[in-house]
């Protein structure tokens, strides 16, 4: 295992592949090697010492792939500092607000309480109407979601900084 941190997302209109890219540039930034791929490319788990792994939320339900790679990966996950994000609400205000405080499935808790996740975070997410089908406009309209692209970049970049510093630490203490 080297030193390297994976952030592994999964994404259907492309929002939540932006935010794990800020993400993986903060990580970057402070120092560690970082790897930003989608869950359909993330494999092996050797070679990284942390992961960091995110999906949109689609009527309250992380995507297949993630939850796929949840569970495939459970023992080498369990083995390595992580990381969870969900990406969802749109509109102003606290995302766990606009969420009425759901952040993740609750069918994953208990594999994330397993894995000994370090954090779940809920980042703000963005409805583009012109990539929505027909089927997903008539189900926004329905549950009254805005339009708009409302990511928190500042509180992504925040989160991604306490990884790197809380792995940087670990890293030093046990030099
Ligand atoms: C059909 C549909 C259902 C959605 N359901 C939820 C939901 O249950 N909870 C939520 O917080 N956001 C929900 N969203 C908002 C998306 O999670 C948000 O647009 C996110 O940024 C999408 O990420 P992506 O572009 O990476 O696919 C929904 C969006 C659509 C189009």
């Amino acid at each position: 295992m080297n030193d390297r941190v994976l952030v592994a997302y999964a994404t259907k209109h492309g929002a939540t592949a932006e935010i794990a890219e800020k993400i993986g540039q903060a990580l970057r930034e402070a120092g560690l090697p970082t790897d930003v791929l989608p869950f359909s490319r993330s494999g092996d788990l050797t070679p990284y010492k942390a992961v960091v792994l995110g999906s949109a939320v689609y009527i309250g339900q992380w995507r297949k792939e993630a939850v796929a790679f949840l569970k495939a990966n459970e023992k080498a996950l369990a083995g390595r500092p992580m990381w969870l994000f969900s990406t969802g609400p749109t509109g102003k205000g606290e995302a766990k607000e606009l969420t009425k405080g759901w952040r993740f499935p609750r069918a994953l808790q208990p594999i994330a309480d397993r894995i000994q996740s370090r954090d779940i975070a809920l980042f703000h997410g963005a409805l583009d109407r012109k990539t929505l089908s027909q089927v997903e406009k008539w189900m926004i309209k329905k549950v009254k979601a805005p339009l708009g692209d409302f990511r928190d970049w500042e509180a992504v970049s925040t989160w991604a900084k306490v990884i790197a510093d809380t792995l940087k630490k670990e890293a030093a203490s046990i030099k």
